[in-house]
């Protein structure tokens, strides 16, 4: 099974459910549904009335972020996944960079996971270098310590995907190399395989996918799928992206 996830970011208002109605309407004509799925994370004011508007359509509605404790707080804000998961999100993602650049701590993500994994949403756990981290060589030391510190062995693996998003390349149109993005994608599989004993970890790419560079990434077998921003918030890019894979 191949993801394609459309993270909106701040983008988003009622009315914009009409860019997941086409898509919507192309998953249910095209020839190759059984082999993918896809996945829309809108901000947190949009996901009761799309999960709603979807329930019985294709497309699953996520969150792209959740608080680290369960159930209520006292904290002004803050959205549970206890929360999100009585409004209908059956996903969330948990650190992307955006949000580890806003004080995310891998204390907190491991709790962000617990908690999510205990209220049956299914994770997209985000990791990746920044281009300094990169130019040094460290991009295997830092993804292993960002899985290591955070995913636990007794975490349910079967509900969590990892999204390898390097963040020189998310929104700048850069995008590693096909033989280094290959050999990241299978040492983190290796890492997962340590930790969960699982044969075949979800691993996806973001960072800058589009419908021309697609056809590169889809050469790379490793690659379970993609985290889409930019392009996800249209509903031909976002299209053209499923086209291109699987033409
Ligand atoms: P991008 O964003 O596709 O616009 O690079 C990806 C992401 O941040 O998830």
């Amino acid at each position: 099974m191949k993801y394609f996830i459309g993270n909106w970011k701040m983008f988003g208002v009622p009315k914009s459910i009409n860019i997941l109605n086409k898509i919507n309407y192309f998953y249910s004509k095209d020839k190759n549904r059984k082999k993918y799925r896809v996945i829309v994370t809108p901000p947190y004011t949009l996901i009761e009335t799309y999960s709603k508007y979807f329930k019985k359509k294709n497309i699953f509605i996520g969150s792209q972020n959740c608080y680290q404790k369960d159930l209520f707080s006292s904290d002004t804000a803050a959205v549970s996944p206890y929360m999100l998961k009585r409004v209908g999100a059956k996903y969330t993602l948990v650190g992307h960079s955006d949000n580890r650049k806003e004080g995310d701590t891998n204390e907190m993500l491991k709790d962000k996971v617990k908690y999510a994994l205990k209220n049956n949403l299914k994770v997209v756990f985000c990791i990746g270098e920044n281009e300094k981290e990169k130019k040094n060589n460290k991009t295997s030391f830092i993804l292993k310590n960002q899985i290591t510190k955070v995913l636990e062995k007794n975490f349910n693996s079967n509900n969590i995907i990892v999204a390898y998003e390097p963040i020189w390349s998310i929104g700048t149109g850069k995008i590693p190399t096909k033989l280094d993005l290959e050999k990241t994608v299978l040492k983190i599989k290796k890492v997962l395989k340590e930790i969960f004993k699982k044969k075949s970890p979800t691993v996806l790419y973001g960072g800058s996918v589009d419908g021309k560079n697609v056809k590169i990434f889809k050469e790379i077998n490793a690659i379970d799928g993609f985290l889409i921003g930019g392009a996800s918030k249209s509903s031909k890019k976002f299209i053209d992206i499923i086209k291109n894979y699987y033409r």
